[in-house]
């Protein structure tokens, strides 16, 4: 096991909801098509907030709850697909904002399974001489949407959560993982190529930022994929399904949840959701799920619980936890 402690978690969201009906203003949608395809009914939509932005007030609250102050963190890792710049990263951009005077910051990029592939890294720095460290997913991918493409517009909302991680003598942390790359698929679901262009090569392959989207092969790849991968990452903690209180899974689609559950015989109820509320925020999702149940009082100590995330790359990761 690799042991660490969630101290506090977090969510941060823009203000601005949009609702199915205000994009049925916008393209040729309806409120009735998002809702039965997808089980979304509003998403966050930042009106100036930034990707960190997002994670700054997400590290704040996390520090508060705790009860500890910035320069007490060794690390931040920001798992995200939407950061503001290439250089500087979010990470050290909350680093500096937070005054978290001994962390190194790092951006992650597994798209939607990065918050998993994060928790995965962060597990490991901590098994090492690091005592304390941030873990956030933040998006803003209402930048990387094209608003003319009602294909994908309709799928995707901003925010971010995260956790304070630490380390613990309890038996609490990683049990075991599953991390995977499907980079032949990758065509699948692209977004934020920039251009090859330079004067040495010339050719015009230009920047293309929006989301490009193959919506049944994703959802085939998902269903498929992700119950593989949690039998996997149950096996390998030598537990069986049944033995997994919660099904933290990234947030793209009801439907895709209630496949996996069918396909994996568990209850729905083990499948907490919240698309509903905030559309797909890719790597986001998971730390705003997992908040929203520990404020509300629904994870509780001594629970195995499975964080599962999928999407671009085409990539998955699974982590099981016990909290
Ligand atoms: N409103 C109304 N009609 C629409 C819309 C819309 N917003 N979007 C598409 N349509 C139309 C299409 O044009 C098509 O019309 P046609 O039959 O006349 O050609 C029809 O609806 C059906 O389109 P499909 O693409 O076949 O719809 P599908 O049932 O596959 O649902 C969806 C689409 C919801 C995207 C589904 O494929 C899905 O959920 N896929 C998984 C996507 C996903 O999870 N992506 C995130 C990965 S996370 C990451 O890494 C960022």
């Amino acid at each position: 096991m690799e042991k660490f402690s969630i101290l506090a978690t977090a969510l941060s969201t823009p203000s601005k909801v949009v609702t199915n009906d205000d994009l049925s203003a916008m393209m040729d949608t309806s409120d009735d098509w998002i809702s039965s395809r997808t089980g979304i009914h509003q998403r966050h939509v930042t009106t100036g907030q930034t990707t960190t932005d997002l994670a700054v007030d997400v590290a704040q609250q996390l520090l508060q709850t705790a009860g500890m102050s910035a320069d007490q963190l060794d690390f931040i890792l920001v798992a995200t697909m939407s950061p503001d710049a290439l250089a500087p990263t979010v990470a050290t951009q909350v680093q500096s904002q937070i005054g978290a005077t001994h962390a190194f910051g790092l951006d992650i990029n597994a798209a939607c399974a990065g918050f998993v592939h994060a928790m995965s890294v962060a597990s490991k720095l901590l098994m090492g001489s690091y005592q304390t460290g941030l873990v956030i997913g933040a998006e803003t991918l209402s930048r990387l949407v094209d608003w003319d493409d009602r294909s994908t517009a309709v799928l995707f909302g901003d925010g971010a959560g995260g956790v304070l991680l630490t380390q613990t003598n309890e038996p609490t942390g990683l049990l075991s993982e599953g991390l995977h790359a499907y980079g032949a698929q990758g065509e699948a679901l692209t977004a934020g190529q920039l251009s090859q262009q330079t004067p040495f090569n010339p050719s015009d392959v230009s920047t293309l930022l929006p989301f490009k989207m193959n919506g049944q092969a994703v959802y085939q790849f998902a269903t498929r994929r992700v119950p593989e991968l949690i039998n996997e990452v149950v096996q390998a903690a030598d537990l069986t399904i049944e033995d997994v209180d919660l099904f933290i899974l990234h947030q793209a689609n009801a439907r895709i949840v209630k496949s996996i559950a069918n396909r994996l015989q568990q209850p729905l109820e083990k499948f907490p959701m919240n698309v509903a509320d905030y559309g797909n925020t890719s790597a986001a999702s998971i730390p705003i799920l997992l908040a929203e149940l520990q404020a509300a009082g629904k994870v509780k100590p001594g629970q195995k619980i499975m964080l599962a995330g999928f999407g671009a790359g085409l990539s998955t990761g699974g982590t099981l936890i016990q909290i």
